[in-house]
C-alpha cells in the first residue's frame, strides 16, 4: 500500500494517546476492514486483541505462523480459540522446499548451531510465510507491549511498518502483564496452559522454555542468546 505520512502517523498516535485498545481497533477496523488482520502466536497478549476484536466484529481475520515447530498446546489452544469464538483462523505454514533444503543443509536443529543459523530458520518459518499473509493486507495488528524487552521500548501504538510496506498497530503498547492477566480473568479469554506452567512468553518450542518466578518475561526465549538479539526479525523498527 501506499505509503502512509510520518505526520499521519503522528496524529493519529496523539489522537488515541489516551484511548482504549478497544478504540483504537473499531477505528482501524473499520477503516481497513478485510484489508486489516491480527497477526496471533497464541500469547496472552493476542488471545486479550482477538476477544476485543471478535466483539468488534465477528468476522475480523486472525492469522497463526505456523512454524511446525510449536508446542502441542499451542495447536490445542488454536483449535480450542476456534471453538469458544466460532472463527476460522488464517495458518500460514512454511514452505516446505525451503524447510527441507534448510534441514538438510544445516540439521533439524539449526537454531542451537549460531545466530546466523537461527535468524535464518526464523526467516524460512516465519518471515516467508508473514510475506505471503502482507500480500492481502494494508494493516496488522500486533501484540507488542513496552514492557516486554529491551528492544521494544521505542513501540507505538500505530507505526509505519516500512520493511513490509503497510501499517502496524500495537494497541496494547502501555499495558503492563497485569492488565493483560486482569482482562484474560474477567472476560474468561482461553489462554494457554504452558501460562501456568512458568512460561510467561511462548514461542516455538525448541527455543522456548520456563523461566524462575520474577526473571523477566522473555528470558525464557532463544535463552542463550544476548537480550539485544531476541527477536526474530517480525518486529524490526
Ligand atoms: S517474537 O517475535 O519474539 O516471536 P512475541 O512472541 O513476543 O514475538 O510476539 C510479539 C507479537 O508478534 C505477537 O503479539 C504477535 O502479534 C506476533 N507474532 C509472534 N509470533 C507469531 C506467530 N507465530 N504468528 C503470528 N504472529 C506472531
Ligand atoms: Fe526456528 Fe526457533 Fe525461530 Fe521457531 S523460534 S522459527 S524453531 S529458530
Amino acid at each position: 500500500m501506499q505509503q502512509v505520512s510520518q505526520q499521519q502517523i503522528d496524529a493519529w498516535n496523539e489522537e488515541f494517546s489516551t484511548a482504549s485498545p478497544q478504540e483504537l481497533l473499531k477505528f482501524f477496523m473499520g477503516k481497513f476492514g478485510e484489508r486489516l488482520a491480527l497477526s496471533s502466536s497464541l500469547g496472552a497478549e493476542d488471545q486479550v486483541l482477538a476477544d476485543m476484536m471478535v466483539k468488534i466484529d465477528p468476522e475480523v481475520r486472525i492469522f497463526t505462523l505456523d512454524t511446525g515447530r510449536l508446542f502441542p498446546e499451542t495447536y490445542q489452544l488454536i483449535a480450542r480459540t476456534e471453538d469458544h469464538y466460532h472463527i476460522k483462523m488464517e495458518v500460514f505454514f512454511p514452505s516446505a522446499d525451503s524447510v527441507e533444503a534448510m534441514v538438510r543443509e544445516d540439521g533439524v536443529n539449526l537454531f542451537y548451531k549460531s545466530l546466523e543459523l537461527r535468524k535464518k530458520c526464523c526467516h524460512v518459518r516465519k518471515l516467508e510465510p508473514l510475506a505471503r499473509a502482507f500480500k492481502t493486507l494494508d494493516a496488522w495488528v500486533c501484540g507488542l507491549r513496552r514492557e516486554q524487552s529491551v528492544t521494544r521500548q521505542q513501540v507505538q501504538a500505530v507505526e509505519w511498518d516500512g520493511g513490509n510496506g503497510l501499517l502496524k498497530i500495537n494497541p496494547l503498547v502501555s499495558w503492563t502483564e497485569a492488565d493483560v492477566w486482569d482482562y484474560v480473568k474477567k472476560e474468561g479469554v482461553p489462554y494457554n496452559v504452558l501460562h501456568d506452567k512458568g512460561y510467561p512468553s511462548i514461542g516455538c518450542q525448541p527455543c522456548t522454555r520456563a523461566v524462575a518466578p520474577g526473571q523477566d518475561v522473555r528470558s525464557g526465549r532463544w535463552w542463550w542468546e544476548n537480550p539485544e538479539q531476541k527477536e526474530c526479525g517480525l518486529h524490526v523498527s
